[in-house]
Parts: structure tokens; sequence; C-alpha cells
């Protein structure tokens, strides 16, 4: 089976946030997931360091584009990095081999008879002098009249013409931009809305989107898909490689989720692969994003697949919803956010991972608390997981010399470990990660309930026979929880790895022999519970960007 993942592709032009994290996080315990299992896995994404938000910040700080995107690109790299993010290529929309691609996908439209001139109506800014991009101008929106961009309005989630908003003005100087005509290539979605209606309904059947993806959907289709135009009056993207249109650029919606093919091609090219793997009818592909995404990947990106006769359709759409912060909204222009390096400087990798997966965003919008943050790292991976692990490991240590013992496996015990490896399985298959995850804790609440129960330290005195089965128990669950905590936790689950010498993971049940234990070291430090009155302070002042 080929598994493809794409995770989406972050603007460069300010640090990762939390609400970033939460919707990218589940591409890698998938491709982690599907690793475990031996499934052929392609995971990609990239930079994105085209477009309009790239240009403003440029603007603010007087710099060029690539001074942005470098600086951007290099920062979120370091961060997936530390993150663990396992991503088999992440490469850059600015890199000429992505314009290369794009271009070549923008012909093949073009000569498919997808694309056609036509000329429109824009909004012109006479004090900046030039064509305003979408989210330049700003205005209430005509559906829902709450304050919105040109793009979008992120209160209705209506896809917007910048030309339809009320009381118009443009972002940068503030004054009220003019109506002016210029020529654009329009791609004409409409011709499509059969395909893609039985397209939705077929993945409804099939259940593997979540929920806000198949609505947003259903909606686009039941009002009627409109054509789109691709081109835009941009100083920065891919060039349209069209006469007449040289000083154009691709529009996001084409250029940026052409990303996924041009980074898998990149991938092939760089370790003499065949994309085709990964790009073929049977294909399952995974498009994780957050919400605001949608319509690229639900709509957009099958339309111009099934446009340029390729037929490995997203079959799964995990679009998280929201993430709030001390249950209000998450906002950089407000500096009410918290920044993926901050939390990176201060707190184990893991940590982040799981208060992430633990509270996603699956089905509602989920709040990130720091209370709930710190209680959440210090009962349950330390106070359950890393107490487990360490009351055993350390017991061996001081009673059998740091060999573990050689004894029977609770029968109870093992039939609830192979359960799991196919309960969670399923679950993260199915995008349920916070389920899949609770499932694991819940078994490790029980594991140290079996310890407390058993009570090993009388045991050894009065029963040594029965005190080694114990323990070759629990040396039995640490092991198996090294494997099936990997997707989520991968660095304590490498810890374990390293400190019971096990070669490699995998996802099926593992038995343990006697083996000498490597320096046994504890998984998490307590997080002392002044830290939150900390990032309280620091978030209610802000944190400079
Ligand atoms: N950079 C764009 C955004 O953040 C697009 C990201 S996902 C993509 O909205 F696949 F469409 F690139
Ligand atoms: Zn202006």
């Amino acid at each position: 089976m080929s598994i493809f993942i794409g995770g989406a592709w972050p603007y460069a032009n300010g640090s990762l946030h939390i609400g970033h994290l939460s919707s990218l996080l589940p591409g890698d315990v998938l491709a982690r997931y599907f690793r475990l299992k031996g499934e052929e896995v392609l995971y990609v994404s990239g930079s994105d360091c085209n477009g309009t938000p790239i240009a403003i910040k440029a603007k603010q700080e007087g710099v060029s584009t690539k001074v942005i995107a470098d600086k951007y690109h290099s920062e979120f790299k370091g961060c997936f990095e530390k993150l663990g993010f396992t991503y088999d290529c992440y490469t850059r929309t600015d890199s000429p081999f992505h314009h290369q691609i794009v271009q070549q996908v923008f012909l093949q439209l073009l000569e498919n008879a997808k694309l056609y001139k036509r000329e429109e109506e824009q909004c012109y800014c006479k004090t900046c002098e030039q064509f305003l991009p979408d989210r330049f101008v700003e205005g209430i929106c005509p559906h829902c009249k709450a304050k919105a961009r040109g793009d979008q309005c992120d209160y209705c989630s209506n896809i917007l013409n910048p030309i339809e908003l009320i009381d118009k003005v443009c972002k940068t100087c503030g004054d009220e931009p003019i109506i002016k005509a210029t020529e654009h290539l329009y791609f004409k979605l409409s011709s499509l809305q059969k395909e893609l209606e039985s397209y939705v309904a077929h993945a409804k059947s099939q259940g593997n989107w979540r929920e806000n993806a198949i609505h947003l959907s259903e909606r686009y289709l039941s009002e009627g898909l409109v054509d789109r135009a691709v081109s835009r009056d941009l100083p920065n993207g891919v060039s349209v490689p069209v006469d007449g249109y040289e000083d154009k650029k691709v529009y996001v919606w084409i250029e940026a989720v052409t990303g996924y093919y041009s980074a898998s091609k990149q991938w092939a090219i760089e370790h003499g692969k065949d994309e085709n793997l990964f790009w073929n009818k049977e294909t399952i592909s995974y498009y994780v994003h957050g919400k605001d995404n949608i319509p690229f990947h639900s709509i957009i990106w099958p339309a111009i697949l099934t446009s340029v006769g390729n037929d490995s359709l997203p079959t799964h759409i995990v679009s998280n919803e929201y993430v709030t912060i001390e249950q209000k909204k998450l906002s950089t222009s407000r500096n009410w956010a918290i920044w993926v390096p901050d939390m990176l400087a201060r707190y184990h990798p893991d940590s982040i991972r799981y208060f992430l997966i633990a509270n996603a965003p699956e089905t509602r919008d989920a709040d990130f608390s720091w209370r709930e943050f710190v209680y959440s790292h210090n009962s349950e991976l330390l106070g359950a997981y890393g107490n487990f692990v360490n009351r055993t490991l350390k017991f061996i240590e001081k009673s059998f010399d740091g060999v573990t013992p050689k004894g029977e496996v609770d029968l109870e015990i093992k039939r609830r470990v192979i359960a799991l490896y196919d309960d969670v399985g399923q679950l993260i298959a199915r995008t349920k990660f916070k389920n899949s995850l609770e499932q694991i804790f819940s078994f490790i609440r029980a594991a140290n309930k079996y310890f407390d129960q058993q009570k090993p330290w009388i045991q050894i005195i009065e029963n040594p026979s029965v005190c080694a089965d114990t323990l070759a128990t629990c040396v039995y669950v640490i092991a198996n929880l090294a494997q099936l905590l990997n997707p989520f936790l991968p660095f304590s689950s490498q810890e374990i790895q390293r400190m019971l010498g096990l070669e490699r993971l995998d996802w099926k049940e593992i038995n343990i022999d006697t083996i000498t234990l490597h320096e046994v070291k504890v998984l998490f430090e307590r997080i002392d519970l002044a830290a939150i009155d900390e990032e309280l302070e620091k978030l209610d002042k802000g944190i400079p960007e």
C-alpha cells in the first residue's frame, strides 16, 4: 500500500504558533504510524514563500521577500526538526524546481482548455499605484456583515471577490480603492461541477473526510462552483508562462497546492525513486491542514488533478478546527499567540505534542491553557507514563542488578496490548488521534494499577518468582508502549528504546528476553507550577515576534 501525506504549507512571513502546529501534527503521527506498519510512505510539505503575506512583511521591514522567506524557512525547518517531524521532503515554493513544475501544470491546464482569458474589474489603489491583492482589500462581508479580508470571510467561511466587500479600504494606506479593469486567466471550475459533486459524495460515503470538510465542500457545490481568476498582479511568485502575462503571477489557489506534486517529484529525483508510486489511483492520500485551507484541498486541488488527467485525488481530508488560547481567539496581530520557538526553548517536545494531540480541535475548537498544559504534563506524561517506566526500571536496577528477570507475562495484559495495536492503528488511520492517544493512556493507568496491586516490593521478599512475573510483565508493557507511542511521543519512545536496547520498532506485539538495562533515566521532569503564572504574564504582555 502506498500512503501519501501532504502537510499544509505555512506562509514564511512569521513564526509558527500553536495553531499551525495543532493542525500540522496529525501528519507526522500518520507518517510514523504507517512507516512502523511497514507501508510505503511519502510525507511532504514546505514553506509557502510566495504571495501577498510575504510581500507585506518584506515591505514592513524594508527588505526583499527573499530575506523574509529565508529567515522563516530556516526557522520552520529548525522547529519541525526539534519537534520530531519526519518529512521526507520539506521544500519551499520559491525554489526554481517548484516554479518549473507549476508552470508545467499551468500549461497543461491551458492545453486542456481549462483556462480562459477574461477582462475583470479589480480593486486598484491610486495612492499605492497598484492592483490590490485580495488580502489587501478589507471591508464588510456581503454575506454575514462581519469584518472581512478580500479573499475570504473568516466568520462565515465564504470565499469572496474583494469587489463585493462593503466599505472597502486598502490595507496598506487606508484609502478607498477604485474599480479598474484588468485581464486575467480564469480556471473553469464551473465545468467540473458534476465531477466534483460525485467526488465529494463518494468521500462522504467513505467517511474519510472530517465533518467540516464535507460540510463546507457541499456548501460550495450547492451554491454552484464559480470560475476563479488564477493569475494575479503580484510582485513575487511563479510567473504566468503565457505571452503578455509575464508580469502576472500564478495565484496561490493553483500554485501552493501544486507543491504537493513538485515536492514529490523533487523527493523522487533526490532519492532515485519514482513519484508515481504515490500518485496513482490506488494511493491513499492524507491532506493535513487547518479549516481555513479546506477548499484548497477538497475542491481546487481535486479540480486541478482531474483537469490534468491525474486520478490520484485526495482520499482523506484532515482539517482541524481552531485552537483558542485561554478561551480567546488566537490573534497574531494582537500577539495573543503562543509561538513555537518560545515553547521549544522551555518545554520537552513530547509535552507539546502530547498536549496538542490530546486536546486537538478535531471536531470543534479546542482551548490551550497554560494551566492545563502544565497539569497534563505533570499528571499524564510524568505522573502516569514516566512514572510507570521509571518505577519499573529503577526497581529492576536495584533488586535485579539491572537485568530484566525471566517470567511469565500476565495474560490479561498481553491480550490488551495485542488489541491495542489493532484498535489504536485503526483509529489513527481513521484520523481519530485524540481517541487513539486516550486508549493508550487509559492502558497506562491500568498498568500502574497492576503495579500497585502486585506490590513487587513485597513479592520480592515473599515470592521472588511471582515478582519476576510482575516485572517481566511491566517490561513487556514498557517495550510495547515505546512502539505504540512512537507516532505521538517519539522522543520518550526513543529513550525507552535506548534503555531497553531495542534495535527497531514495529507495529506489532514485541516480547522481551532478559536484557541488561542501559543507564536508567527519567523520561520527563516535573514542570514547576510557577511556570503557569510566568507564561500567563508573558502572554498578557505579548512577546515580541
Ligand atoms: N500558505 C497557504 C496558507 O497558509 C496555503 C497552505 S496549504 C496549501 O493558507 F496546500 F494550500 F498550500
Ligand atoms: Zn493604498
